[in-house]
Protein backbone atom coordinates (compact mmCIF):
# COMPACT_ATOMS: atom_id res chain seq x y z
CA UNK A 1 0.00 0.00 0.00
CA UNK A 2 1.13 3.66 -0.43
CA UNK A 3 0.67 5.95 2.26
CA UNK A 4 0.63 9.86 1.13
CA UNK A 5 3.68 11.87 2.28
CA UNK A 6 3.13 15.32 4.28
CA UNK A 7 -0.06 14.91 3.01
CA UNK A 8 -1.30 17.37 6.03
CA UNK A 9 1.60 20.09 5.26
CA UNK A 10 1.15 19.93 1.64
CA UNK A 11 -2.80 20.56 1.63
CA UNK A 12 -2.35 23.09 3.85
CA UNK A 13 -0.10 24.98 2.06
CA UNK A 14 -2.39 24.49 -1.50
CA UNK A 15 -5.65 25.65 0.03
CA UNK A 16 -7.68 23.69 -1.97
CA UNK A 17 -11.28 25.26 -2.34
CA UNK A 18 -15.09 24.29 -3.27
CA UNK A 19 -15.28 25.11 -7.10
CA UNK A 20 -11.05 25.48 -7.31
CA UNK A 21 -9.29 23.80 -10.79
CA UNK A 22 -6.02 21.54 -9.36
CA UNK A 23 -3.64 19.37 -11.15
CA UNK A 24 -1.82 16.64 -9.75
CA UNK A 25 1.21 15.63 -11.99
CA UNK A 26 2.10 12.64 -9.70
CA UNK A 27 -1.32 10.53 -9.38
CA UNK A 28 0.26 7.33 -7.78
CA UNK A 29 -1.92 5.04 -5.75
CA UNK A 30 -4.37 8.51 -5.51
CA UNK A 31 -3.59 9.46 -1.92
CA UNK A 32 -3.04 13.15 -2.51
CA UNK A 33 -5.63 13.42 -5.25
CA UNK A 34 -8.46 12.32 -2.55
CA UNK A 35 -7.82 14.39 -0.06
CA UNK A 36 -7.35 17.54 -3.03
CA UNK A 37 -11.01 15.84 -4.44
CA UNK A 38 -12.71 16.29 -0.92
CA UNK A 39 -11.77 19.95 -0.49
CA UNK A 40 -12.73 21.08 -4.38
CA UNK A 41 -16.12 19.74 -3.84
CA UNK A 42 -18.99 19.94 -5.29
CA UNK A 43 -17.63 21.62 -8.36
CA UNK A 44 -13.94 21.54 -8.72
CA UNK A 45 -11.96 20.06 -11.31
CA UNK A 46 -9.10 17.77 -10.96
CA UNK A 47 -6.22 16.61 -13.67
CA UNK A 48 -4.69 13.98 -12.54
CA UNK A 49 -1.52 12.52 -14.55
CA UNK A 50 0.68 9.67 -14.02
CA UNK A 51 3.17 8.13 -16.70
CA UNK A 52 2.40 4.96 -15.59
CA UNK A 53 -0.55 3.35 -17.34
CA UNK A 54 -1.10 1.03 -14.45
CA UNK A 55 -0.78 3.58 -11.55
CA UNK A 56 -3.69 5.52 -13.57
CA UNK A 57 -6.03 2.35 -14.13
CA UNK A 58 -5.50 1.60 -10.52
CA UNK A 59 -6.34 5.01 -9.11
CA UNK A 60 -9.08 5.24 -11.46
CA UNK A 61 -10.45 2.11 -9.27
CA UNK A 62 -9.55 3.75 -5.97
CA UNK A 63 -11.35 7.18 -6.40
CA UNK A 64 -14.14 5.49 -8.39
CA UNK A 65 -16.15 6.47 -5.06
CA UNK A 66 -15.33 10.24 -5.58
CA UNK A 67 -17.60 13.06 -6.63
CA UNK A 68 -16.50 14.48 -8.82
CA UNK A 69 -14.12 11.93 -10.40
CA UNK A 70 -11.08 13.56 -11.55
CA UNK A 71 -9.67 13.59 -15.23
CA UNK A 72 -7.28 10.77 -15.59
CA UNK A 73 -4.31 11.33 -18.15
CA UNK A 74 -1.53 8.90 -18.77
CA UNK A 75 1.25 11.15 -19.86
CA UNK A 76 4.60 12.81 -18.89
CA UNK A 77 4.27 16.08 -16.60
CA UNK A 78 7.22 17.09 -18.35
CA UNK A 79 4.54 17.89 -21.23
CA UNK A 80 2.32 19.19 -18.35
CA UNK A 81 1.51 22.52 -20.45
CA UNK A 82 0.72 20.35 -23.43
CA UNK A 83 -1.31 17.75 -21.37
CA UNK A 84 -3.32 20.93 -19.38
CA UNK A 85 -4.41 22.27 -22.58
CA UNK A 86 -5.53 19.37 -23.60
CA UNK A 87 -7.51 18.60 -21.43
CA UNK A 88 -9.15 21.90 -20.87
CA UNK A 89 -7.77 23.16 -18.07
CA UNK A 90 -5.95 26.58 -18.02
CA UNK A 91 -5.64 28.92 -15.09
CA UNK A 92 -5.11 25.65 -11.87
CA UNK A 93 -4.91 27.27 -7.87
CA UNK A 94 -2.75 24.53 -7.71
CA UNK A 95 -0.09 21.82 -8.77
CA UNK A 96 1.27 19.00 -7.26
CA UNK A 97 4.25 17.02 -7.86
CA UNK A 98 4.94 13.98 -5.19
CA UNK A 99 8.14 12.79 -6.92
CA UNK A 100 9.91 9.29 -7.45
CA UNK A 101 8.18 5.83 -7.38
CA UNK A 102 5.21 4.92 -5.18
CA UNK A 103 5.14 2.24 -2.74
CA UNK A 104 3.22 0.01 -5.30
CA UNK A 105 5.53 0.46 -7.77
CA UNK A 106 8.58 -0.20 -5.85
CA UNK A 107 7.17 -3.93 -4.31
CA UNK A 108 6.03 -5.43 -8.12
CA UNK A 109 8.81 -7.27 -8.40
CA UNK A 110 8.26 -7.06 -11.96
CA UNK A 111 8.78 -3.47 -12.44
CA UNK A 112 12.71 -4.23 -11.68
CA UNK A 113 12.23 -0.96 -9.35
CA UNK A 114 13.75 -2.58 -6.13
CA UNK A 115 16.92 -5.06 -5.21
CA UNK A 116 15.15 -6.26 -2.28
CA UNK A 117 12.96 -8.88 -4.94
CA UNK A 118 14.49 -10.27 -7.84
CA UNK A 119 13.07 -9.26 -11.19
CA UNK A 120 13.81 -8.08 -14.53
CA UNK A 121 15.89 -5.09 -15.37
CA UNK A 122 12.99 -2.60 -16.01
CA UNK A 123 12.61 0.24 -13.96
CA UNK A 124 10.34 2.32 -16.80
CA UNK A 125 7.62 4.11 -14.81
CA UNK A 126 5.79 4.34 -18.63
CA UNK A 127 5.97 0.83 -19.83
CA UNK A 128 5.87 2.07 -23.28
CA UNK A 129 9.56 3.86 -22.94
CA UNK A 130 12.13 2.60 -25.16
CA UNK A 131 15.48 2.86 -22.78
CA UNK A 132 14.43 0.06 -20.14
CA UNK A 133 17.35 -0.71 -16.76
CA UNK A 134 19.04 -3.51 -18.67
CA UNK A 135 19.57 -1.47 -22.04
CA UNK A 136 21.72 1.08 -19.90
CA UNK A 137 23.56 -1.38 -17.69
CA UNK A 138 24.19 -3.69 -20.58
CA UNK A 139 24.80 -1.08 -23.23
CA UNK A 140 26.32 2.22 -22.23
CA UNK A 141 29.86 2.79 -22.01
CA UNK A 142 31.26 1.87 -19.05
CA UNK A 143 32.97 5.60 -18.57
CA UNK A 144 29.18 6.87 -19.17
CA UNK A 145 27.82 4.16 -16.73
CA UNK A 146 30.14 5.43 -14.05
CA UNK A 147 28.96 9.37 -14.87
CA UNK A 148 25.17 8.40 -14.22
CA UNK A 149 26.24 6.27 -11.36
CA UNK A 150 28.30 9.47 -9.77
CA UNK A 151 25.67 11.98 -11.01
CA UNK A 152 22.73 11.41 -10.69
CA UNK A 153 23.58 8.42 -7.90
CA UNK A 154 26.21 10.88 -5.79
CA UNK A 155 28.03 7.25 -5.51
CA UNK A 156 31.97 7.84 -5.13
CA UNK A 157 32.31 4.37 -6.12
CA UNK A 158 31.07 5.30 -9.39
CA UNK A 159 34.10 4.02 -11.36
CA UNK A 160 34.25 0.80 -9.67
CA UNK A 161 30.52 0.06 -9.66
CA UNK A 162 30.48 0.55 -13.22
CA UNK A 163 33.78 -1.52 -14.00
CA UNK A 164 31.87 -4.59 -12.25
CA UNK A 165 28.74 -4.27 -13.98
CA UNK A 166 30.55 -3.95 -17.30
CA UNK A 167 32.86 -7.22 -16.01
CA UNK A 168 29.55 -9.19 -15.53
CA UNK A 169 27.47 -8.16 -18.68
CA UNK A 170 24.86 -9.05 -19.95
CA UNK A 171 23.21 -8.81 -16.42
CA UNK A 172 19.46 -9.66 -16.53
CA UNK A 173 18.01 -9.13 -13.15
CA UNK A 174 17.73 -6.83 -10.34
CA UNK A 175 19.38 -9.01 -7.89
CA UNK A 176 22.20 -9.56 -10.43
CA UNK A 177 22.51 -6.05 -10.19
CA UNK A 178 22.88 -5.68 -6.79
CA UNK A 179 25.50 -8.56 -6.71
CA UNK A 180 27.67 -6.68 -8.91
CA UNK A 181 27.33 -3.63 -6.83
CA UNK A 182 27.98 -5.47 -3.39
CA UNK A 183 30.78 -6.74 -4.96
CA UNK A 184 32.73 -3.25 -6.48
CA UNK A 185 32.10 -1.34 -2.89
CA UNK A 186 34.62 -2.83 -0.33
CA UNK A 187 32.21 -3.91 2.48
CA UNK A 188 34.17 -1.63 5.11
CA UNK A 189 32.67 1.35 3.24
CA UNK A 190 29.15 -0.13 2.85
CA UNK A 191 27.02 2.95 3.87
CA UNK A 192 25.32 2.22 7.63
CA UNK A 193 21.87 2.66 7.20
CA UNK A 194 20.82 1.71 3.47
CA UNK A 195 22.05 -0.93 1.42
CA UNK A 196 24.57 -0.60 -0.89
CA UNK A 197 23.01 -0.93 -4.01
CA UNK A 198 20.29 2.19 -2.85
CA UNK A 199 22.75 5.13 -4.83
CA UNK A 200 23.24 2.72 -7.74
CA UNK A 201 19.67 1.42 -8.16
CA UNK A 202 18.42 5.46 -8.21
CA UNK A 203 21.29 6.60 -10.10
CA UNK A 204 19.68 4.08 -13.05
CA UNK A 205 16.05 4.62 -12.53
CA UNK A 206 16.39 8.46 -12.66
CA UNK A 207 18.51 7.76 -16.06
CA UNK A 208 16.00 4.84 -17.46
CA UNK A 209 13.22 8.41 -16.68
CA UNK A 210 15.44 11.30 -17.30
CA UNK A 211 13.46 11.97 -13.88
CA UNK A 212 15.58 15.95 -13.54
CA UNK A 213 14.86 16.29 -16.96
CA UNK A 214 11.35 16.17 -16.10
CA UNK A 215 11.02 17.78 -13.39
CA UNK A 216 12.66 20.69 -15.23
CA UNK A 217 10.12 20.53 -17.65
CA UNK A 218 7.09 20.48 -15.42
CA UNK A 219 8.12 23.60 -13.08
CA UNK A 220 8.16 25.23 -16.18
CA UNK A 221 5.01 24.12 -17.59
CA UNK A 222 3.34 23.88 -13.60
CA UNK A 223 4.08 28.34 -14.46
CA UNK A 224 2.54 28.44 -17.66
CA UNK A 225 -1.01 26.84 -16.23
CA UNK A 226 -1.36 28.24 -12.72
CA UNK A 227 -3.20 31.47 -12.04
CA UNK A 228 -1.60 34.25 -10.36
CA UNK A 229 -2.02 33.57 -6.50
CA UNK A 230 -2.34 30.14 -7.46
CA UNK A 231 0.44 27.23 -6.20
CA UNK A 232 2.87 24.80 -7.16
CA UNK A 233 4.06 22.05 -4.60
CA UNK A 234 6.83 19.85 -4.47
CA UNK A 235 7.52 17.09 -2.32
CA UNK A 236 11.10 15.62 -3.22
CA UNK A 237 12.74 12.93 -1.57
CA UNK A 238 16.68 13.45 -2.50
CA UNK A 239 19.38 16.16 -2.41
CA UNK A 240 19.33 16.56 -6.24
CA UNK A 241 15.33 16.82 -7.39
CA UNK A 242 15.59 19.30 -4.15
CA UNK A 243 18.00 21.21 -5.19
CA UNK A 244 16.41 21.44 -8.75
CA UNK A 245 13.32 22.75 -7.46
CA UNK A 246 14.83 24.95 -4.93
CA UNK A 247 17.47 27.14 -7.18
CA UNK A 248 13.94 26.77 -9.75
CA UNK A 249 12.13 28.66 -7.33
CA UNK A 250 15.27 31.06 -6.15
CA UNK A 251 15.45 32.27 -9.69
CA UNK A 252 11.84 32.40 -10.97
CA UNK A 253 11.55 34.73 -7.32
CA UNK A 254 14.19 36.97 -8.41
CA UNK A 255 13.01 39.85 -11.25
CA UNK A 256 17.05 39.91 -12.88
CA UNK A 257 18.89 36.58 -13.53
CA UNK A 258 22.35 38.14 -14.42
CA UNK A 259 25.46 36.75 -13.37
CA UNK A 260 26.28 38.78 -9.70
CA UNK A 261 29.22 39.93 -11.84
CA UNK A 262 27.34 41.97 -13.98
CA UNK A 263 26.77 46.18 -13.19
CA UNK A 264 23.62 46.40 -14.93
CA UNK A 265 20.94 43.75 -15.91
CA UNK A 266 20.35 42.72 -19.56
CA UNK A 267 18.11 39.42 -18.61
CA UNK A 268 15.19 41.34 -18.58
CA UNK A 269 13.39 38.71 -16.38
CA UNK A 270 10.60 39.36 -13.71
CA UNK A 271 10.30 37.77 -10.68
CA UNK A 272 6.70 35.18 -11.16
CA UNK A 273 6.60 33.65 -8.30
CA UNK A 274 6.59 34.36 -4.11
CA UNK A 275 8.41 31.20 -1.80
CA UNK A 276 6.01 30.35 0.63
CA UNK A 277 8.77 27.66 2.40
CA UNK A 278 11.96 29.34 3.27
CA UNK A 279 13.38 26.39 4.64
CA UNK A 280 11.73 23.13 3.32
CA UNK A 281 8.97 21.42 5.17
CA UNK A 282 9.96 18.06 6.87
CA UNK A 283 8.07 15.38 7.87
CA UNK A 284 7.25 15.16 12.01
CA UNK A 285 8.65 12.13 13.71
CA UNK A 286 5.29 11.23 14.24
CA UNK A 287 4.98 10.60 10.01
CA UNK A 288 8.47 8.84 9.99
CA UNK A 289 7.92 6.60 12.80
CA UNK A 290 4.74 5.62 11.21
CA UNK A 291 6.12 5.49 7.15
CA UNK A 292 9.62 5.43 7.04
CA UNK A 293 9.76 6.37 3.48
CA UNK A 294 8.59 9.79 4.21
CA UNK A 295 12.39 10.03 6.17
CA UNK A 296 13.63 12.22 3.15
CA UNK A 297 10.55 13.83 2.35
CA UNK A 298 10.82 17.69 1.76
CA UNK A 299 8.17 19.59 0.39
CA UNK A 300 8.80 23.15 -1.33
CA UNK A 301 6.07 25.69 -2.20
CA UNK A 302 5.81 28.74 -3.99
CA UNK A 303 2.91 31.12 -5.44
CA UNK A 304 2.49 32.54 -8.81
CA UNK A 305 2.52 36.43 -8.82
C1 LIG B 1 5.42 9.05 -4.93
S1 LIG B 1 4.29 8.49 -6.12
C2 LIG B 1 2.89 9.51 -5.89
C3 LIG B 1 1.95 9.05 -4.83
C4 LIG B 1 0.66 9.82 -4.72
N1 LIG B 1 0.88 11.21 -4.38
C5 LIG B 1 -0.28 9.18 -3.72
O1 LIG B 1 -0.66 9.84 -2.74
O2 LIG B 1 -0.62 8.02 -3.89
C6 LIG B 1 4.94 9.13 -7.60
C7 LIG B 1 4.14 8.81 -8.84
O3 LIG B 1 4.53 9.75 -9.83
C8 LIG B 1 4.66 9.12 -11.06
N2 LIG B 1 5.63 9.89 -11.85
C9 LIG B 1 6.94 10.05 -11.60
N3 LIG B 1 7.50 10.82 -12.55
C10 LIG B 1 6.49 11.19 -13.40
C11 LIG B 1 6.44 12.00 -14.56
N4 LIG B 1 7.52 12.57 -15.09
N5 LIG B 1 5.24 12.19 -15.14
C12 LIG B 1 4.11 11.63 -14.62
N6 LIG B 1 4.12 10.82 -13.53
C13 LIG B 1 5.29 10.60 -12.92
C14 LIG B 1 5.10 7.71 -10.75
O4 LIG B 1 4.73 6.83 -11.78
C15 LIG B 1 4.37 7.42 -9.42
O5 LIG B 1 3.16 6.77 -9.65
Amino acid sequence: MHVPVLSKESIELLRPRPGNVFIDCTLGAGGHARLILERIAPNGRLLAVDRDAAAVEAARAALADVDPPPTFVQGDFGDLARLAQEAGVTAAHGVLFDLGVSSVQLDDPERGFSFRHDGPLDMRMDRQGRVSAARVVNELPERELAAVIRHLGEERWAVRVAKFVVARRPLHSTRELAGAVEAAIPRAAWPADIHPATRTFQAIRMHVNDELGALERGLRGALEVVRPGGRIAVIAFHSLEDRLVKSFFLAESRDCQCPPEQPVCTCGHRASVRILTRKPVRPSDEEVAANPRSRSARLRVAEKL
